[in-house]
């Protein structure tokens, strides 16, 4: 789905990110794990089409990424913030927003059945700022994918959350990802949520990608010293 080839993003002359090679495949989910400050969410910025490449090549299903980068292949992905922005409305109307802007209605059986699945269904016309930080995020992945896109991204998506809606949200991406075959980019510093979830994972270090191996693999037999560091918990992050 992507294709990253000597990719770098400086800010002001300085280099926060730099990737020599890495392809992304359709249908997997790839954590991207690293301390703060390492560049992650520059990548998934990149991604996004937010932001171009200070030098390198990015690819998205085969084509340059460019700020001539068609709307329809933009419209493809998707991304989840750590904190969802939710308008002002009820909660059914902000499930259908990312449909809207596409110019398309959610039927009202759809919305229901989004509602029940997403534990929403009692609060469908409540105002969408009443809701706990659980019930936005859940709110907001169900409006980003009934989108249909190919690609989620993810910032972070239960840094704030309690628990209980971890694992709520833990377990409807990766049902959603099954059933719409979607790729997913999950970037945190849980190590134990990437470990869950991502199929394979990468470790972004001081702007670069240090390491990404099969998740069993990334976790039990590292290869770099960082890595190994980093997911025995012997640095602090
Ligand atoms: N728009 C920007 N302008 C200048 N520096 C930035 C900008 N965005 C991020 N940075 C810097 O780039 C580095 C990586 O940031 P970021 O990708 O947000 O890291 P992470 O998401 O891993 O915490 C940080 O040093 C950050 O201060
Ligand atoms: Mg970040």
């Amino acid at each position: 789905m992507y294709q990253l080839t000597n990719v770098t993003q400086s800010y002001n002359g300085r280099e926060v990110l730099s990737v020599p090679e890495l392809a992304i495949g359709r249908g997997e989910i790839l954590g991207v794990i690293g301390p703060s400050g390492a560049g992650k969410s520059t990548l998934l910025r990149l991604l996004n089409f937010l932001e171009y490449p200070t030098t390198g090549h990015l690819r998205f299903d085969g084509q340059p990424v460019t700020a001539a980068l068609p709307l329809a292949q933009r419209r493809r992905v998707t991304m989840l913030f750590q904190r969802p922005v939710l308008f002002n409305r009820s909660v059914v109307a902000n499930l259908g927003l990312g449909l809207a802007l596409r110019g398309r209605e959610l039927p009202p059986a759809t919305a229901e059945q989004w509602l029940a699945r997403l534990g929403l269904a009692e609060l469908a016309n409540h105002a969408a700022p009443t809701l706990s930080a659980g019930e936005a995020q859940r709110l907001a992945l169900g409006r980003a994918l009934l989108a249909q896109p190919d690609v989620l991204l993810l910032d972070e998506p239960t840094a704030n959350l309690d628990p209980a809606n971890v694992a709520a949200i833990e377990q409807l991406i990766q049902e959603l990802q099954a059933e719409q075959g979607l790729t997913v980019v999950l970037v945190t510093h849980n190590l134990f949520q990437a470990r869950r979830l991502a199929h394979r994972c990468g470790l972004l270090w001081g702007g670069k990608l240090l390491e990404t191996a099969a998740t069993e693999q990334f976790f039990t037999n590292p290869q770099k010293s960082e890595t190994a560091a980093f997911v025995s918990g012997r640095l602090v992050y």
